[in-house]
């Protein structure tokens, strides 16, 4: 049996790998893909994900325009200097011949969701503005997905965006204790695993003549990777922020997970940090027992995950 998704991105470099991933996975049914801003704004955010679909074969798949703004906090910055100003390394890719669907992308969440109910996992590589608004718009939301798996926050670890809080949630933090607040069953794969799930130079050169789509891979991800040469250097390679997200969907097992309420600070220097309740089980009186838990990721198994990505993005085109 395949597990529906439909993926909420900001493509992106590692969210062009994860899209691939899912799209080459047996496991996996891409319903449809939402879009948001966060390495780009969303305008360019969806004419890439338009790309990624088109040039996967797969102009069939929808793509609904998300958020172009935090709930509210301003929109500072996109991460041209992660993902280059195209989102793509500055590769020049051609423009997409399609269009996004004529409903936002909250309103899609909703739709697909309540018409397949406790099928469909929401996977979240980017700010997460527009789950926070489909919530808004039904309720029932949580009891209808099958699960949200997010890439994003540090639990046990520092930030990415500062010492405090990774990027996706340093976006939007409001919309960020939202989701993390719902009582829906939520996986959250962030820098604790994220920054141990390293691809090396060495590994995505032997993956680059294995298919079109490796080399597409390879060749976007050279810009992504001197990033964190320069900014990052003992990490000696590539972070598979939004790929593990794919991964965990396929292979859970792959994963050590700790159960925890997690609440995101809003503001004040600290703006955008997770912080798990891991003393919950204390039941101290003051204790956020009222919080739903969050399955947080703390551990990867590395070869695991890098052998499941090279065994699924070199299937045959
Ligand atoms: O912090 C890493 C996350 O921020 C990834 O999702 C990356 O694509 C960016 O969105
Ligand atoms: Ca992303």
């Amino acid at each position: 049996m395949t597990t529906k998704i439909v993926i909420d991105t900001d493509p992106g470099i590692d969210d062009a790998m994860a899209i691939l991933f899912a799209l080459k996975a047996p496991e996996i049914e891409l319903m449809g893909l939402t879009t948001i801003y966060g390495n780009v704004h969303t305008t360019l955010a969806t004419q890439n994900a338009l790309r990624l679909v088109e040039f996967a074969g797969r102009p069939d798949i929808p793509v609904a325009h998300g958020a172009d703004l935090p709930l509210i906090v301003p929109l500072k910055s996109v991460a041209a200097e992660v993902h280059g100003d195209d989102g793509f390394g500055n590769t020049n890719q051609p423009t997409p011949q399609g269009r996004p669907l004529a409903k936002p992308a909250a309103q899609y969440i909703v739709e697909t969701v309540m018409a397949n109910p406790t099928e469909i996992t929401l996977v979240c590589l980017g700010p997460l503005t527009n789950l926070a608004l489909a919530l808004a718009l039904e309720p029932r939301l949580v009891d209808a997905v099958a699960g949200v798996v997010l890439m994003g926050g540090a639990a046990t670890v520092g930030g990415n965006i500062n010492p405090a809080a990774e990027a996706n949630v340093h976006k939007d933090p409001h919309a960020a204790d939202v989701v993390f607040t719902a009582d829906w069953p939520l996986t959250m794969v962030g820098l604790d695993v994220t920054h141990k799930a390293i691809m090396h130079s060495d590994f995505l050169a032997d993956l680059k003549n294995a298919t079109a789509t490796t080399q597409f891979l390879d060749s976007i991800s050279h810009f992504y990777m001197d990033f964190y040469r320069r900014v990052q250097p003992a990490l000696d390679g590539m972070p598979m922020h939004d790929p593990s997200t794919i991964a965990y969907v396929i292979n859970p097992s792959l994963f050590i997970t700790r159960p925890a309420p997690v609440r995101v600070i809003t503001d004040g220097i600290a703006a955008g940090m997770t912080l798990p309740d891991f003393h919950q089980g204390w039941a101290s009186p003051n204790g956020w027992t009222d919080i739903p838990l969050t399955n947080i990721c703390v551990d990867v198994d590395v070869a695991g995950l890098l052998n499941l990505y090279q065994k699924t993005i070199t299937r045959p085109d």
